[in-house]
């Protein structure tokens, strides 16, 4: 097994391998990366992440300094239904990783989800509190933050929690979309997390990684789980009704609440995934904004890009 203080430093012009180059998380990560080292971007088209085999040759032929896996089987309701996949891809495939990651004396940078949480507390959860997914996506992918962590590898396991950007599918440019089609939309009001910006996200990562180092030596007692999401909470619809308001939509468009129940799907979710980064906080000194201000943000720069 190899220590993780052995591991070497992702430090500038490192050898860096970034999965998921193109999901929401992933296509920021590999804008940002470019400043720390020369980045091997893998998205789906190159490497199936289930072809275990080649993921480890991969990784073993990169010999990275730093490898980032920001791909995961995120489709939670067709999950349920295709446990076999969900399974490859957020556990097997991060033991694989790991295990590379340890014998290339590599950092390891991967991420979770809130959903590991069965949703039955009533204040933010810890990285100490107990776990308990109610699906198969939150099974799978406390699974890989299992196996990471017991690999040896150094690492860093970030839980974020219910992502979006101006890319991809994701609840904002559902909403977005609908706004366009229907005078009235109906939206869950009793499930409550924090809505994140996947590029506050990503920026954060990069301190992070900043922060492993000190005095050219990587900070092993950094290394852990880490709660990584924006400040406050809201319910879905409270998210949608913030969306369609500041997208300007909110003359013509309501959104009415709903309940779990009025919307089934196939994957039951955490009736409230609140995360405490009050760790985040203490060892790194990173605090994510508010929701709020992340959705203005996301917004404004989405004005820009069209
Ligand atoms: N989205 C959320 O609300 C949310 C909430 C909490 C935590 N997270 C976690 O945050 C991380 C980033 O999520 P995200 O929203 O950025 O995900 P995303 O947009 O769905 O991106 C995931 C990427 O993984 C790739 N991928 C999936 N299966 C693959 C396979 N078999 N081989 C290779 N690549 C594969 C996808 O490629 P294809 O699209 O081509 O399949 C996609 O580019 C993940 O660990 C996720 O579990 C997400």
């Amino acid at each position: 097994m190899v220590v993780p203080g052995e591991a070497r430093l992702p430090k500038n012009n490192c050898q860096i391998l970034l999965f998921g180059a193109n999901g929401q998380l992933g296509t920021k990560l590999n804008t940002l990366l470019a400043t720390k080292g020369t980045v091997r971007a893998i998205g789906h088209a190159e490497l199936d992440l289930r072809d275990l085999p080649k993921l480890r040759t991969l990784i073993l032929e990169t010999n990275p300094a730093l490898i980032i896996n920001a791909a995961a089987y995120t489709a939670v309701d067709a999950a349920e239904s295709d446990a076999e996949n969900a399974q490859l891809v957020n556990a097997q495939a991060p033991r694989v990783m790991a295990a590379a990651a340890s014998e290339c004396n590599a950092l390891l940078v991967h991420y979770s989800t809130d959903y590991v949480f069965d949703g039955m507390a009533q204040s933010p959860y810890t990285e100490e509190s107990p776990v308990s997914p109610l699906g198969v996506y939150g099974a799978s992918k406390l699974a890989g933050e299992q196996a990471v962590a017991a690999s040896g590898a150094a690492h860093l396991i970030l839980r974020t929690a219910w992502l979006y950007s101006n890319r991809g599918k994701n609840f904002l440019n559902t909403m977005l979309r609908l706004a366009t089609e229907r005078n009235e939309l109906r939206v869950v009001n009793d499930q409550n997390g924090s809505p994140t910006y996947a590029d506050l996200v990503a920026e954060a990562s990069m301190q992070m990684l900043d922060g492993m180092l000190l005095d050219g030596k990587l900070r092993t007692e950094r290394c852990g789980l880490y709660h990584l999401a924006c400040q406050g909470e809201t319910t879905w619809h409270g998210f949608a009704q913030r969306i369609i308001e500041q997208a300007g939509f909110g003359e013509r468009v309501r959104v009415l609440p709903i309940t779990t129940n009025d919307y089934p799907t196939p994957a039951k979710r955490p009736a409230y995934s609140v995360l405490s980064t009050s760790k985040l906080e203490r060892v790194f000194g990173i605090r994510l904004p508010y929701w709020e201000e992340g959705l203005m943000r996301c917004l404004s720069e989405r004005a820009v890009q069209k």
